[in-house]
């Protein structure tokens, strides 16, 4: 096998188009519990350009030059001598680990607990659209216990993880409400939404109340508004933060010497959470590849479908994620190797 590669690497923080290269590297080392894994897409995530400009950097630090991407829907290459899940030739997706990240690029390695086999019936380019997504919309609901007739709102209901979160949701049975802008009112509508809020045209505050579960994908305003609709004891779980709540900051390993720091993010919120009892949690996503099982098990059932705003090459990807950070993509955008 060929021992280099190409890969889209991250040189330094700054901004997209300096900071990001196309560069040849070597194929990255495989562990023991590693797999091996010929890359042919890749899904790309708000976090891979917020990486480039060092917004992650609380949460990991970066070794220069690093091969940048989480989702990547591929074949097994070749596994470590303590794989048992999985040999070469095996068709899988995951959203590779925080330590591993690096997946624009021709090989990604992946730790096997993080992975899955490919829902056989989505494509690679719809497969690599749905880890990330996928698992952060199946652990916020698990996290908040969303149930059947419950009533969700979901912000950024045209965005990756809202266009999965709707249709998850509608799986499980809940009632759902969601935000997004004019132009993609009717097209969310077709995802499941039960009603969908014009952010430019309405507010969804007129309407609504009792809201057992908020899931909060856009942050700002949105995240103080939740407590005006959200029921006696509801849920909100946060995506973008800022805020990170005390439990959530020790599950994250993070240092004590910012807790004055998120103290003072928290200061308009907590007596918000306190007044309305309810749950208050920022959540960051965990690899899990027994919940991308599960994930697949809805996608082959035909509950979730993947949902793809536009696809790129590889010599694009940097065009892609200029796109992505613009914040308007409907559904996902992911790269191909092919
Ligand atoms: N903590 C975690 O583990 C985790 C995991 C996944 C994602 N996230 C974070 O969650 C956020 C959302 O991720 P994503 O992948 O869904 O992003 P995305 O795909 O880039 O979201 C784009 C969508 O947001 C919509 N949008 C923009 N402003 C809006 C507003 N004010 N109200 C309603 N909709 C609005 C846009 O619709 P229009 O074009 O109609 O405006 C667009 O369809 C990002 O900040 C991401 O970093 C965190």
């Amino acid at each position: 096998m060929t021992k280099t590669m190409k890969a889209l690497q991250l040189t330094g923080y700054g901004k997209l188009s300096a900071k990001l290269k196309f560069q040849d590297c070597l194929v990255p080392v495989y562990g023991e519990h590693d797999v091996l894994i010929k890359v042919k897409a890749a899904g790309i995530n708000p976090i891979d350009y917020k990486m480039v400009k060092g917004y992650t950097r609380i949460l990991r630090k970066i070794q220069f030059p690093a091969t940048i991407g989480y989702d990547v829907a591929g074949v097994v290459q070749a596994v470590g001598a303590k794989v048992s899940r999985f040999k070469a030739g095996d068709e899988v997706f995951a959203s590779v680990d925080y330590l591993r990240q690096g997946t624009i690029a021709e090989y990604a390695v992946a730790l096997e607990g993080t992975l899955a086999l490919k829902p056989s019936n989505l494509s690679f380019i719809e497969a690599a659209s749905i880890p990330l997504v996928g698992l952060t919309s199946y652990q916020a609901f698990q996290l908040g216990q969303l149930k059947a007739g419950q009533k969700v709102l979901i912000h950024a209901g045209s965005g990756g993880v809202g266009t999965f979160a709707i249709q998850y949701a509608k799986a499980l049975g809940a009632i759902v409400y969601t935000t997004t802008s004019t132009k993609n009112v009717e097209w969310v509508k077709h995802l499941g939404a039960d009603r969908v809020f014009d952010y430019t045209a309405e507010t969804y505050l007129d309407h609504l109340s009792e809201i057992d579960f908020v899931y909060d994908t856009v942050g700002k305003h949105y995240t103080s508004e939740a407590f005006q609709v959200l029921k006696q004891g509801g849920a909100v779980i946060n995506l973008p933060g800022p805020f990170i709540d005390r439990q959530s900051q020790i599950e994250l390993g993070l240092s004590p010497l910012l807790r004055p720091v998120f103290a003072l993010l928290g200061m308009q919120i907590k007596p918000l959470i306190k007044k309305k009892k309810a749950l208050y949690r920022f959540l960051l996503m965990d690899t899990n590849g027994n919940d991308l099982e599960q994930i697949a098990r809805f996608i082959e059932a035909g509950k979730i479908k993947a949902v793809i705003d536009s696809v790129y090459k590889f010599e694009e990807a940097i065009l892609a994620l200029e796109k992505l950070k613009n914040g308007h993509a409907k559904g996902k955008i992911v790269i191909t190797m092919e």
